[in-house]
């Protein structure tokens, strides 16, 4: 054998063993192509929750989900959605065929009519585009995508300080940039309008303003109706584009036109804008993910594009919504009789809130807690913003076992008639004794 032929024998046992080798190590490895990505933190609230459940004291409360509970402290299904869900399924015609891909008809016009009033221009002029969404944070995600393909990506959006956790990322996510702006006054405990509308007044012309319509979360702080006016009137002088994320409609005050006043008066100053909606907390289908988007623009023409266009941005995320919430959210809606029930049971849900405010406030002031907390009734919705910090909030949750997040924000309808004597006197002490 020739010394060539010898070697290229060689040379090819020995790729041959290397291939072999090679092989082994890649099964016998464990590590992972994702090894040294950054382990992400648990989502604060959720995490509160987790550790609330583990808690086996029996005097434990939990003030942190944003969630309604009665005054047991239980989940609460509307009895007018028991009632919807009683009609859906003795419906011979009801069935799991897929929504079309911007959901059901009749839940998003009922939606529209809903946050805009149903005599409102806009809809009768043909100016409004819809979409089922994935509840309201799926409305979010939608509606900043859509304006990332379609408005501006060189301007910020600009959000309160501070917000709901979930804003920044979900911006974020589609690539745009924010900016805060002030809201609140922690010396007053209420709006700082002021500084508002200086960042309003000091962003670039064209931002994307994101204003939650009603019962703020987390602060619980809304602007007057002469305060709107006001934030409308910067707004329009540079060029902004008003962005509502609407998630308490009729859960915050008790009365649906009310606490859709802001919305309304926008798009009746002539404002292209958009609404994300959620039936979360006033229909308590956190669970089912009913949610709208709605755009309003200057024209029928430009209606009917927006929607194609939320259409193929929606088919390539999640194909069509789902079918359940949106099904007992549009027949309540759509049902005279249903509609009216509807409305009891929120003002059970509001008004039971309202009742926990006044018990609240009269037991501090009972009680002689130092400092003022007339805040706790003026403040509207699910959340109050109690001005506690974050070491005081510390000992809440490790001394009494009352779990609320470390900005001092309580839920309300975490408190009932049974548990309120034992948080109120938990605060006074911490107040007193915590620096
Ligand atoms: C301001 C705000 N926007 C949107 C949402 C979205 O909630 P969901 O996706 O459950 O409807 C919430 C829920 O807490 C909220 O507080």
């Amino acid at each position: 054998m020739s010394a060539n032929r010898l070697n290229l024998i060689l040379n090819h046992l020995l790729n041959q063993i290397n291939e072999f080798v090679n092989a082994e190590n890649f099964v016998a490895t464990t590590e992972s192509l994702f090894q040294n990505i950054p382990l992400a933190e648990p989502d604060k609230i959720f995490h509160l929750t987790a550790t609330y459940v583990q808690d086996k004291f029996p005097q434990k409360v939990n003030l942190g989900v944003g969630a309604y509970r009665d005054n047991d402290g239980n989940p609460w299904i509307l009895p007018v959605v028991r009632k919807a869900e009683q009609i859906i399924i003795n419906d011979p015609n009801t069935n799991h065929e897929y929504l079309q891909i911007t959901g059901l008809p009749t839940f998003r016009t009922a939606s529209a009519k809903l946050i805009l009033g149903v005599d409102s221009p806009a809809i009768k002029e043909n100016r409004v585009s819809t979409c089922q969404s994935i509840s309201g944070t799926g409305a979010n995600h939608l509606g900043f995508l859509f304006l990332s393909r379609f408005y501006r990506k060189d301007v910020p959006v600009l959000i309160s300080n501070p917000t709901w956790v979930n804003h920044k990322d979900i911006v974020r996510s589609v690539g745009l940039e924010f900016r805060e702006y002030a809201y609140y006054n922690p010396k007053t405990n209420g709006l700082d309008i002021d500084g508002f509308l200086e960042a309003l007044n000091d962003a670039p012309n064209g931002s994307i303003v994101l204003l939650h319509a009603c019962a703020h979360n987390p602060t619980g702080v809304d602007p007057s109706q002469e305060q709107w006016c006001k934030i409308a009137d910067v707004i329009g002088a540079k060029n902004h584009f008003p962005f509502f994320d609407c998630a308490y409609q009729g859960f915050a005050s008790g009365d649906l036109d009310k606490d859709a006043w802001a919305v309304r008066h926008f798009v009746q100053r002539g404002f292209e804008l958009l609404i994300c909606q959620s039936y979360s907390k006033n229909f308590g289908l956190y669970g089912q993910r009913a949610g709208c988007l709605t755009v309003v623009s200057k024209n029928a023409d430009a209606a009917i594009k927006i929607e194609s266009q939320l259409a193929r941005l929606q088919r390539a995320e999640i194909s069509n919504p789902p079918a359940y919430g949106a099904r007992i959210v549009s027949l309540v809606l759509n049902d005279p009789q249903l509609h009216a029930e509807w409305v009891e049971d929120l003002r059970t849900m509001s008004y039971r809130i309202i009742e926990m405010r006044k018990q609240l406030y009269d037991k501090l002031i009972e009680l002689r807690t130092p400092g003022t907390w007339n805040h706790i009734l003026e403040q509207i919705g699910m959340f109050s913003y109690t001005g506690l910090r974050t070491s005081q909030v510390k000992v809440l949750i490790q001394k009494y076992h009352i779990y609320l997040t470390d900005n001092g924000r309580i839920s309300m309808a975490g408190l009932s008639t049974k548990n309120i004597d034992y948080f109120a006197k938990s605060l006074d002490d911490v107040v007193r004794n915590v620096e």
